[in-house]
């Protein structure tokens, strides 16, 4: 893709602008953003990155891609200024959460639509992301898309129906992990650490155990029954998981993610 721009470009946008930029996947002249009203925002980040601000909408007549990124609240006044101004074969790459593809054909027309849905760690280039593409998009393209989320993490291709479930592991997921963190450091002083102590050590804990599973070699269970000798203090810990039930309310966290993300989009 040669030219994209951005519609809206907050903290979302900022993190894609950047992980293609670190990544050569899109010059940065090329990249072009636009916000409602913010001008202040379109001058910082192209002093930062070196992207260009679009002049006019006319403009995007010549973008190969525009990215949708501003709040769902918005999408649909966004979408309804822009709509004259694409043309036939432009593509649209959307991070909001809840929209659907169908909803925004009917707004933009029938095209090559990719609908991701990124979570916070984008910013660092870490995102766990999930991708849906409608049928007009093809094996090239689809290719592209793939490769330009890879510039801001890991990427898993899903149905459109199955990113309900992506919000409610990933998308959801970092707030998961630090509630799990604030619960470590709560408990620190009852154990006799400090809280700072208490974050260096699970923050390191939570990286290297990730890194463990990243290299695929091991299934979680065998790395678990690794570290959980008999009668040891792991299987104490362990053991107070199961009496509190945590594996059910883990099981109880993600369906109430899954079903609100449900509701969510119908209310849209
Ligand atoms: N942040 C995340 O971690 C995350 C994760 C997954 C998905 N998302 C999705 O990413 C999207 C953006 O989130 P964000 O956190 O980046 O939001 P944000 O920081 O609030 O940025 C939204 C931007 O959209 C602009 N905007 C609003 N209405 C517009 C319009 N009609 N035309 C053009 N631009 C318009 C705003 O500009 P003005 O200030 O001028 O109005 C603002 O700069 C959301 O849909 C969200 O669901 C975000």
């Amino acid at each position: 893709m040669e030219r994209i721009a951005f519609i809206g470009a907050g903290s979302m946008a900022e993190a894609i602008i950047k992980g293609w930029i670190d990544k050569n996947c899109i010059a940065n002249e090329h990249l072009f953003i636009t916000n409602k009203s913010d001008q202040d925002r379109l001058e910082t980040l192209q002093q930062a990155y070196g992207v260009q601000i679009l002049p006019n909408k006319s403009m995007l007549h010549d973008m190969d891609c525009i990215v949708l990124a501003m709040k769902p609240k918005d999408a649909k006044e966004a979408m309804i200024a822009i709509a004259p101004f694409l043309n036939k074969k432009t593509v649209v790459f959307s991070v909001l959460a809840g929209i659907s593809i169908a909803t925004i054909r009917s707004f933009l027309g029938n095209r090559p639509i990719a609908r991701t849905m990124p979570n916070t760690s984008a910013t660092i280039g870490m995102s766990a992301s999930g991708v849906a593409f409608n049928e007009l998009v093809d094996e090239q393209l689809r290719t592209t898309c793939l490769t330009m989320l890879q510039a801001i993490g890991t990427v898993v291709e899903v149905e459109e129906d199955q990113l309900h479930a992506v919000t409610a592991f990933s998308g959801s997921g970092p707030a998961y992990i630090y509630y799990l963190l604030e619960a470590f450091e709560n408990v620190a002083a009852e154990v006799g650490l400090q809280q700072d102590v208490v974050r260096t050590l699970m923050v390191q804990t939570l990286a290297g155990s990730a890194a463990m599973l990243q290299t695929g070699n091991e299934e979680p269970a065998t790395l678990r029954r690794k570290v959980t000798s008999p009668g040891g203090t792991t299987e104490a810990g362990l053991r107070a998981l199961e009496q509190h039930e945590v594996t059910a309310a883990i099981a109880a966290c993600v369906k109430s993610a899954e079903a609100r993300s449900r509701e969510l989009a119908q209310g849209i």
